[in-house]
């Protein structure tokens, strides 16, 4: 499985490439506008960390775009800027043609605010790189999350798509393995997630049993 980060904070991408070898990154609006900088800075910045790498990074067009074409237009250009670049295109009608259209010009497509195995489908069929389901939000609405993955994990199957399925929006350790299980291509989470999934508090208290242990033992 792999592990993409959610963030387009420069400092904590860097840390996550070195210290954790992530295997990606996804950004959004929010996350550019937490970073601090303008949208076209920043997006450079965490192409270069990336630089002479297979590794990608989606970066999301303008949100006001209704039509087709805008977000066309867009990808176009910001795809141009970095061969790690994967383009974020919203699953309305409008983002699926979109999509159609730029995976038809070679350029790579990751359909996001998908909340339904249908637009899953629709986004495989017409040839996604990948497919971005933001389970966090889903189940702050009280919804059920795991079938919704398994089920686009099943269709795929089903008809050999290539689409590549990004669990996003993961809050905690429990949803990354959960994602696994039901087969999952990648997860994208924020630092933090990552972080605390790397501890377990027994871990820490074995560690500590140990060293009280070692402290009391001759070495030689
Ligand atoms: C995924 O690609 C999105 O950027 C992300 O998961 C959105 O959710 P969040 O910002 O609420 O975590």
């Amino acid at each position: 499985m792999k592990y993409f980060l959610d963030s387009a904070k420069v400092d904590e991408i860097r840390y996550a490439r070195d210290m954790w070898s992530i295997d990606g990154v996804t950004s959004n609006p929010r996350h550019v506008r937490n970073s601090g900088k303008p949208f076209l800075v920043v997006v450079r910045e965490i192409a270069q960390l990336f630089e002479g790498t297979d590794k990608t990074v989606s970066v999301e067009v303008n949100p006001h775009h209704t039509t087709p074409d805008a977000m066309v237009e867009e990808g176009i250009k910001l795809a141009a800027l970095s061969p790690n670049f994967v383009i974020k295109i919203p699953a309305t009608e409008a983002g699926f043609k979109a999509l159609w259209t730029l995976k038809d010009k070679g350029i790579r497509v990751n359909l996001t605010l998908v909340f339904s195995a249908a637009q899953a489908l629709q986004a495989a069929r017409l040839g996604a790189t990948f497919v971005s389901p933001f389970i966090g939000w889903k189940e702050s609405n009280g919804e059920e999350v795991s079938r919704l993955v398994a089920e686009i994990v099943q269709i795929y199957r089903n008809y050999d798509y290539k689409t590549e399925i990004i669990v996003a929006a993961v809050r905690n350790a429990r949803q990354i393995v959960e994602s696994a299980v039901a087969g999952a291509h990648i997860v994208t989470a924020g630092f933090d997630v990552y972080k605390d999934s790397f501890d377990h508090p027994y871990t820490a208290k074995g560690l500590k049993l140990f060293a009280d242990n070692w402290d009391a033992t001759p070495y030689e």
